[in-house]
């Protein structure tokens, strides 16, 4: 599949470009930390190419979980070709055929692998944050519609679900929130730690404020914590005999990373979500998100209520169509199981090693957390150095969530340039 032969721009850049790029980087403002060594300019499945550094690096980031059918995927890069000579934009003033295609192959596909059983419609909008403003908004009209006072929100420690203002709102991390004053009112944060009851308790005695329940069944960026089933459920219960909306954030989680389409497929029934949201790896790196609902919050939505100009172009429908029909397959979703053992085996091996750097391996199929005793910055530095790309998550974890179509002898590979990294800061 991945066979094809990049042509090569490394010839022409050169040492001048080199300079320029070093000059531009001061025309982006400064809300990143990057390195100034690295400069991507290819990638070939859970490769990364630096032409103008010359170096190879194995990436177990994939952009951020993102890239799960591989970088430049040749058939993606097909259909992008393809459909960019049909039609590109049209706005949803008007129906398209692949949106709706698009919308019908969501529903159809989370019903046959196990995901929301009452999964009726799709909101199609461009990136996570915004799938969760529409869960969020979605959430709080239909609260609002039982009584004007059911607006408030439950979110989770840990938790992330983005950097607009609603979204922000309900992301844990006060490092994010508070340089920018006042964000929505009404949000609780729980601690997923404390017992059922005590959450239970919680919503109940708020019930009549309360319009949604939002929570990543494995919170991602907070440092890899796959949510205990049976808090689910518990919450699923309280918030359903309540009339509080379930949203389920499967932003990072979702569309197969955890060895199943969506995360909450690992679940029965009667925890599923009143409304789900996916992104990231939805395009394989084409801006593209949705969130899907049941009957019951859409009928609370009219119209007029929420809407974009770009959400469900063409373009990234025709790519999350073929991403849908890839990874909702029973031998693609096992295949992401066996590689996340050969992870995770080997990875427990390494923490033997190094019982006193590093406290703890988990993880739900490829969305994995080796957790330090210690922010791990000098070592991730290191593992770039030595030619591997990971990523941290909450205060002191590395993070590998690869593309799920990672070779064998690529995983293997990057956790010898991974052990050899934790050798050399920590031996
Ligand atoms: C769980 C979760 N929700 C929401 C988001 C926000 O998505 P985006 O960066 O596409 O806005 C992210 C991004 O990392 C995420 O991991």
């Amino acid at each position: 599949m991945f066979r094809r032969k990049l042509s090569t721009t490394t010839s022409r850049l050169t040492s001048s470009l080199k300079a320029t790029l070093q000059k531009d980087v001061n025309y982006q403002v400064t809300t990143y930390a990057r390195p100034n060594d690295l400069c991507v300019t290819r990638g070939l499945n859970a490769k990364l190419y630096d032409d103008i550094n010359n170096k190879e690096y194995i990436d177990f980031t994939a952009g951020i979980a993102v890239t799960a059918l591989g970088h430049s995927n040749p058939q993606v890069s097909k259909i992008l070709a393809e459909q960019s000579k049909k039609l590109i934009h049209s706005s949803n003033l008007y129906y398209t055929a692949e949106s709706l295609e698009l919308s019908a192959k969501i529903i159809e596909k989370t019903k046959q692998f196990g995901g929301q059983h009452d999964a009726s419609r799709v909101f199609l909008c461009n990136s996570g944050t915004e799938a969760n403003e529409a869960a969020l908004k979605f959430a709080k009209k239909h609260g609002i519609t039982i009584n004007p006072k059911k607006q408030g929100l439950v979110a989770f420690q840990n938790s992330f679900h983005g950097r607009t203002m609603g979204a922000l709102s309900v992301t844990w991390n006060a490092k994010y929130r508070t340089p920018f004053g006042d964000l929505i009112p009404h949000v609780s944060f729980l601690n997923l730690n404390d017992e059922l009851t005590v959450l239970q308790n919680f919503i109940r005695e708020k019930k009549d404020e309360l319009a949604g329940l939002i929570v990543e069944p494995v919170q991602g960026e907070g440092g890899i914590f796959p949510v205990p089933e049976e808090k689910l459920i518990g919450l699923k219960q309280i918030c359903q005999e309540n009339d509080v909306m379930v949203i389920y954030d499967e932003i990072q989680c979702g569309l197969g990373r955890t060895g199943k389409l969506w995360a909450h497929a690992h679940l029965p029934k009667e925890a599923h979500p009143d409304i789900f949201t996916a992104a990231k790896a939805l395009g394989n790196g084409f801006p593209i998100a949705a969130t899907i609902v049941n009957e019951k919050v859409n009928n609370s939505l009219k119209v007029g209520d929420h809407g974009t100009t770009y959400g469900g172009n063409p373009l990234g429908c025709a790519v999350s169509k073929y991403v849908m029909d890839t990874l909702a397959k029973e031998d693609f979703l096992q295949q992401v199981q066996r590689k996340a053992d050969l992870f995770t085996k080997r990875l427990t091996q390494i923490q033997r090693r190094f019982p006193h750097h590093i406290k703890d391996v988990r993880g739900k199929g490829l969305m994995i957390g080796a957790e330090f005793v210690e922010p791990p910055a000098e070592l991730v530095k290191k593992a770039r150095e030595l030619g591997l790309l990971v990523i941290t998550a909450g205060k002191s974890t590395v993070r590998f969530v690869p593309a799920l179509t990672i070779e064998d002898e690529v995983i293997e590979e990057g956790l010898n340039i991974f052990e050899k990294a934790v050798e050399s800061v920590y031996a």
